[in-house]
């Protein structure tokens, strides 16, 4: 296992949720972490209310806890979804915490529709954001993180790129293009030893399922009603998993040195392969 202590990370969409979540875990492994997050999610197909979202500040606290744990930490805004952006933030994890060992492409959006009625930039933005982001942020790290002669690289995917769910085609779709990305780019890389491996999360109560559990709930159901039908009806464990949950298999695949190429789910038993 590989000693984490000094190395660098950097961590998009880690202002808050999953990428808190393994930003945090990393630094109490003795990393220091870049997060790079956006201000807002803008365009058409925004799924959040704006004021349920606190932007980049969201990401300056995290930055924060981050240092209060006795570790350097950046906050950088970046939109994973360009590809100057994703050179920048690159650049400035280089810049301000001197080296990149660590990439985790956790950036994501999430919206329901059905797909007879869906519109193009419903698609565009989960293509864009989840697949494309993860694309530009790994060309974006691969010559920093070669410098090293080892590096690693961690794609945030889901349950739903194992398995479809309806309503969720394009987000599945998306998350299933990133397993393969991860697969594929794990085997390219192999040669110049930086690994690349995938965490596919469960059900995790973050800005995410806060809108889902609003969205899937029932006419007779309130949010609660229906956060509680999905934990006990999909998730064998029957229990919600948590960002430390993710955070911990992060810091995992950071350090297994023979591990690359794999997508493992963090879901309470839901997914089995
Ligand atoms: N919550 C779950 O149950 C769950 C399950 C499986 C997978 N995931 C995946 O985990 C990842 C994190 O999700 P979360 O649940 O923490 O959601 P979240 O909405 O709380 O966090 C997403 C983060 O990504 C940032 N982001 C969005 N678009 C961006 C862009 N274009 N550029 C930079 N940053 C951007 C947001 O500002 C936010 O900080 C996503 O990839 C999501 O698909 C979540």
């Amino acid at each position: 296992m590989t000693q984490l202590n000094g190395q660098v990370a950097l961590v998009t969409g880690g202002a808050r949720g999953i990428g808190r979540g393994i930003a945090l875990a990393l630094a109490k492994a003795g990393v220091d972490v870049a997060i790079a997050d956006l201000e807002r999610i803008s365009g058409g197909a925004q799924q959040y209310s704006t004021d349920t979202i606190g932007g980049f500040t969201e990401a300056q606290k995290t930055v924060a806890e981050i240092i209060a744990l006795g570790r350097r930490a950046v906050a950088i805004q970046a939109d994973v979804r360009q590809k100057a952006d994703a050179a920048r933030m690159v650049a400035e994890t280089v810049n301000g915490l001197g080296a990149l060992h660590i990439l985790v492409c956790n950036a994501g959006v999430v919206s329901v529709a059905p797909i007879e009625s869906m519109d193009e930039d419903t698609w565009d933005l989960t293509f864009d954001v989840n697949a494309k982001g993860v694309f530009l942020s790994c060309q974006a790290a691969i010559p920093a993180l070669k410098t090293h002669g080892k590096g690693c690289i961690i794609n945030i995917a889901s349950i739903a790129g194992k398995n479809g769910a309806a309503g969720l085609a394009h987000y599945c779709a998306s998350k299933f293009a990133v397993v393969g990305f991860t697969n594929s780019l794990a085997k390219e890389l192999a040669v110049t030893n930086i690994r690349v491996n995938a965490i596919c999360p469960g059900i995790l109560r973050t800005q995410m399922w806060e809108y889902l559990a609003e969205t899937l709930k029932k006419p007779s159901e309130s949010k609660e009603d229906a956060w509680q039908r999905y934990i006990k009806g999909m998730i064998p464990l029957g229990r919600p998993q948590t960002p430390d949950d993710i955070g911990q298999l992060a810091v995992y695949l950071a350090s297994a040195e023979n591990v690359t190429g794999q997508a493992i789910n963090v879901d309470g038993g839901v997914e089995l392969h």
